[in-house]
């Protein structure tokens, strides 16, 4: 039996700009999944596609049993977590040597299989790897750590980050003019955001010129503006979509007195507050 465990990410700086060669900057998150594997000749069907890909990619059949404290299909990368997890358990399971770099390529190409095409290199990579990620097309670099006081919220209105992404897609199409010096800006803000790691007030206003930078292209949500304005009347340094938009959710930065204060203000619309910080050690074993 191997029990692994992996955490989640949030998008600090330059989500949907990242689709077009921006740098973003993604940072990986307490809440994790946990996933156990123990061989097994009959394992138990109906798991999650995530799962059975983990499986018959490796060859290897086993039962699974999951523990995640990371809302699914809100945009915190629940999904690159569990394949994550489940691999490195496969792996230790079975004795089969992956390093995290392959578990990295291994959960991207199982994400994409299972998501048709469209998966997100940044999740997979960040939840294997921990830590606070620069993303620049292709590559990617690990950025030193912060202790970075998050408020995350969740609105609960559900959203598809393909449709979110397909509908900037059409945006720049019909207005390239108008939706490409956007981008531009999303990635200046980015490389801004970069030096201001250590000043949280600089960082929070970063946050709040990304987020209308976010609206303007189109994927923001009225429940995640009620969300960010909330944050940022209660004593946020700054607040933003975090992820796709269009519903999922948004994060704010806060100094620490002001934490429970701004996540309680933030229950108090409705949504779901998860108060967080960095997550170090990505892939862990349990
Ligand atoms: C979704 O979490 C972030 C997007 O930039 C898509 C991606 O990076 O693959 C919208």
């Amino acid at each position: 039996m191997a029990t692994w465990s992996a955490p989640g990410k949030v998008f600090l700086f330059g989500e949907h700009a990242v689709v077009y060669g921006k740098p973003g900057v993604a940072m990986a998150i307490k809440p994790r999944v946990a996933v156990t594997v123990r061989k097994s000749r009959n394992p138990p069907h109906a798991r999650s596609p995530y799962i059975e890909e983990c499986f018959r990619s490796t060859g290897v059949q086993g039962s699974v049993y999951i523990r995640s404290q990371l809302p699914s299909s809100s945009g915190l990368g629940s999904s690159a977590a569990v394949t994550a997890a489940t691999l490195a358990a496969i792996s230790e399971e079975f004795n089969l040597g992956f390093t995290r770099e392959e578990v990295a390529e291994r959960a991207y190409a199982i994400e994409k299989k299972v998501q048709k095409g469209r998966a997100s290199p940044t999740d997979t990579y960040v939840t294997t790897f921990g830590g606070i990620v620069l993303i620049t097309g292709d590559s990617k670099r690990r950025l030193p750590p912060q202790n970075f006081h998050l408020i995350i919220g969740n609105s609960l209105v559900s959203h598809s980050t393909s449709k979110m992404v397909e509908h900037v897609a059409q945006e720049r199409q019909r207005n390239p003019e108008i939706i490409n010096p956007i981008l531009d800006a999303i990635g200046a803000v980015t490389m801004k955001a970069i030096k201001s790691m250590n000043k949280p007030q600089q960082l929070g206003q970063c946050m709040d010129v990304n987020h209308a930078l976010l609206d303007a292209i189109g994927v923001g949500h009225p429940a995640l503006s009620k969300l960010v304005l909330t944050a940022r009347a209660t004593g946020a340094f700054g607040a933003k979509i975090t992820g796709a938009g269009g519903g999922g959710c948004m994060v704010a930065l806060c100094p620490k007195h002001a934490k429970s204060r701004v996540a309680g203000a933030m229950d108090a619309t409705g949504a779901r507050s998860i108060i967080t910080t960095i997550d170090t050690e990505g892939i862990r074993r349990e």
